[in-house]
């Protein structure tokens, strides 16, 4: 399906710039087996994520959908199949390596240092980059009005919602061409996640495919292009985000059959 269509980069480097073109799997879970110690949680698992894409992914608790992630930002290293980015196999880099090949990471919690300031949070953000903190910075804080307000202020003294936009360009600072998400809207009020969801198709349009885990499955595949259903460690569904939407055996299952 997808195809091996990009060199490696040269310096183990990708920029935005020359990663997304429509159509290009720019990551991609092959065959993947995955777990804990001696615990399997992902079974035979395969997915891919396209330039410019957002893909979602859901299915119940205890799924493996963090695994997913975990396993991509080299957490953990897969025990059978592959994982590639740009298709260079990444499965088991460091994650400190995998940031600085160009993929973000924002985990569900303890996704910002609360007893840090802004500033500092998205300075931390940057720690790996060799140059352009300062024009990043800048570039952020003017998408990010509210976080340009609050530089000073401790990160713990933000809203659920403004913790998850700081989350969002600490992650941005390095300017990745693919961010995973887990659970944005996790714990926010309504109106709240449809702010946060706003935001995650703002970071798409700045050109980053976006691998999206979500509970809040039906506003979740709602910004999406395309989805997955994960059970048991397991791909149980896959298609165009609106045609899992009004898929009824999804619906009944997955979606508490509305
Ligand atoms: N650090 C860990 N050590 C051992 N087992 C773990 C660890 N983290 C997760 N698991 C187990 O792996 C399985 C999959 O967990 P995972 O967090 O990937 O599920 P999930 O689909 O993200 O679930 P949720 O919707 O609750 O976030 C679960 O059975 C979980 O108990
Ligand atoms: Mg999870």
């Amino acid at each position: 399906m997808s195809e091996k269509s990009q060199p490696p980069a040269e310096s183990g480097a990708s920029t935005a710039g020359d990663a997304q073109r429509a159509g290009e799997s720019v990551l991609e879970l092959s065959h993947v087996d995955s777990g804990y110690g001696s615990v399997q949680v992902l079974d035979d698992c395969s997915l891919t994520l396209e330039a410019g894409e957002i893909v979602c992914l859901i299915g119940p608790n205890g799924a493996g959908k963090s695994t997913v992630l975990k396993t991509v930002f080299g957490m953990l290293t897969p025990w059978e199949g592959t994982v590639t980015y740009h298709g260079d196999d990444i499965g088991g880099v460091a994650p400190a390596d995998i940031v600085r090949e160009g993929i973000g990471y924002v985990p569900q919690t303890d996704n910002v240092f609360g007893s840090l300031t802004i500033e500092e949070n998205l300075r931390m953000g940057g720690v790996a980059r060799d140059d352009g903190l300062e024009r990043v910075m800048t570039d952020l804080y003017d998408r990010f009005p509210l976080l340009d307000e609050k530089r000073t202020a401790k990160a713990r003294t933000l809203s659920g919602g403004q913790r998850q936009v700081l989350a969002f360009a600490r992650a941005l600072v390095m300017e990745p061409d693919v961010l995973l998400i887990d659970e944005p809207s996790a714990g926010l009020a309504p109106n709240t996640a449809q702010e946060v969801f706003g935001h995650v198709e703002a970071v798409n349009e700045m050109d980053t495919a976006i691998l999206m885990v979500e509970q809040n499955a039906k506003e979740g595949l709602g910004i999406s292009d395309r989805g997955y259903v994960l059970d048991q460690g397991t791909v149980r569904f896959e298609d165009r985000a609106d045609q899992l939407l009004d898929n009824e055996e999804v619906s009944q299952l997955y979606l508490g059959g509305v």
